[in-house]
């Protein structure tokens, strides 16, 4: 092992939460969950990760008990005994491996069309509303569906408690529900849940705060944010450090435990003066700590696959430039997703040096749970 490698093979320790490793696997939806149900082939493909060198896996986002939570086909729940089951062998399955594991809770908000599953008639459900040639495409969301979807996030926290998971990561990134409220692009409302970026934020601060009650103040809490919106790459909620600080002020006390800066290359510093990325800063403005994300082992690549119809292919590419970060203690944790995906041992070869060995990613990786 080289010694700059060293620190993503460090143990991380938070309160109750104990990682072996500093390599998280990124979020990413797979669409292998037929009617909702993770089964053996999602086992095995966390599994694989946590028994070769990953030290928390953030699972593909898995909805929340709402109508309108889901957005995609053949994505897991997480509610039902059926899909509680699936995932309660995954648990055991990374356990086993000695790795750590929490669901990533999500909510589609208003990117859900009608024919979706599991209700096709319900439309999606937003901070504002859109109705077309006399059709609800997006419900406007009520008080009442407010706090409905926050006991949901908050049922979901202590199943997964229940069920053995290490923590939660609540999805407030990507232009899905909780973003949906941050970002003015899509919160027009003109009651206490909209208008001033402290009011946008009050629900995903009601949301967390409800999660923290319902697991009780030593269960791990992540929150995964973004500037970016799968609605638009160059979206921005906070243009200063000062601004920055004071969106996540709120977050942080409502009982965030550690932040998931979602950026779509971690080299990108964030604001003009200074060469710290979403991560390094919000390290800085919380004291809390941070996970960072974007091409990591990958060249550079423009695209998401999940959103793109592209060719591209994403080449492996050596991490120096992020293990200085690291090193720097920039951030605390790392993220990967395509370059996981691809390869279940991405994370040994990288601690090996075996970085020729390492297989590239292109959309054809998304076939198969590999
Ligand atoms: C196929 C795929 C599915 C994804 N699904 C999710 C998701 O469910 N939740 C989420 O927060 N991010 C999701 N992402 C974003 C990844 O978590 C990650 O932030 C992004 O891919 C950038 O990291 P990478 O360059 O290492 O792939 C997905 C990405 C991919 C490629």
């Amino acid at each position: 092992m080289s010694a700059s490698v060293e620190r993503l093979f460090e143990p991380f320790r938070l309160a109750n939460l104990e990682l072996p490793t500093r390599v998280v696997m990124a979020p990413m939806t797979r669409n292998f969950s037929p009617g909702g149900v993770p089964h053996a082939d999602v086992v095995e493909y966390y599994r694989r990760r946590a028994a070769a060198g990953v030290g928390l896996i953030v699972t593909e986002g898995t909805t929340v008990n709402h109508p309108a939570a889901n957005g995609y086909p053949n994505v897991p729940r997480f509610y039902g005994e059926d899909a509680l089951a699936g995932w309660k062998q995954v648990v055991d399955a990374v356990h086993a491996e000695g790795g750590k594991i929490v669901p990533q809770l999500w909510h589609v908000g208003a990117v859900r069309r009608l024919g979706t599953e599991p209700e096709p008639s319900v439309p999606g459900y937003g901070p504002s509303g859109k109705v077309k040639d006399g059709q609800v495409l997006v419900h406007e969301m009520t008080r009442q569906d407010i706090q409905d979807v926050i006991a949901a996030f908050a049922q979901a926290a202590r199943d997964a408690k229940a069920i053995g998971m290490d923590g939660v990561e609540i999805h407030g990134a990507h232009g899905y529900l909780i973003d949906q409220f941050f970002w003015a692009g899509s919160n027009q409302r003109s009651d206490e849940y909209g208008g001033s970026l402290a009011n946008r934020s009050r629900f995903a601060i009601e949301l967390i705060k409800a999660v923290r009650e319902a697991v009780g103040p030593d269960y791990p809490i992540i929150f995964r944010f973004s500037q970016w919106k799968q609605q638009d790459y160059g979206a921005r909620l906070v243009e200063t450090p000062e601004a920055l600080g004071e969106f996540l002020k709120p977050l942080s006390e409502a009982g965030v435990d550690i932040f998931h800066c979602s950026t779509r290359r971690f080299w990108i510093p964030e604001f003009e003066g200074s060469e710290l990325n979403l991560a390094g800063w919000t390290r800085q403005l919380t004291g809390k700590p941070t996970i960072t994300v974007g091409n990591v082992g990958l060249d550079g690549s423009e695209f998401l696959a999940f959103f793109g119809n592209t060719q591209e292919v994403a080449q492996p590419s050596g991490i120096d430039g992020l293990l200085e970060r690291l090193n720097n203690q920039e951030f605390d944790l790392v993220a990967v997703g395509r370059a996981l995906l691809v390869d279940p041992d991405w994370a040994l070869k990288v601690r090996d040096g075996r970085l020729a060995d390492i297989k590239p990613f292109s959309r054809e990786s998304l076939a198969t749970l590999a």
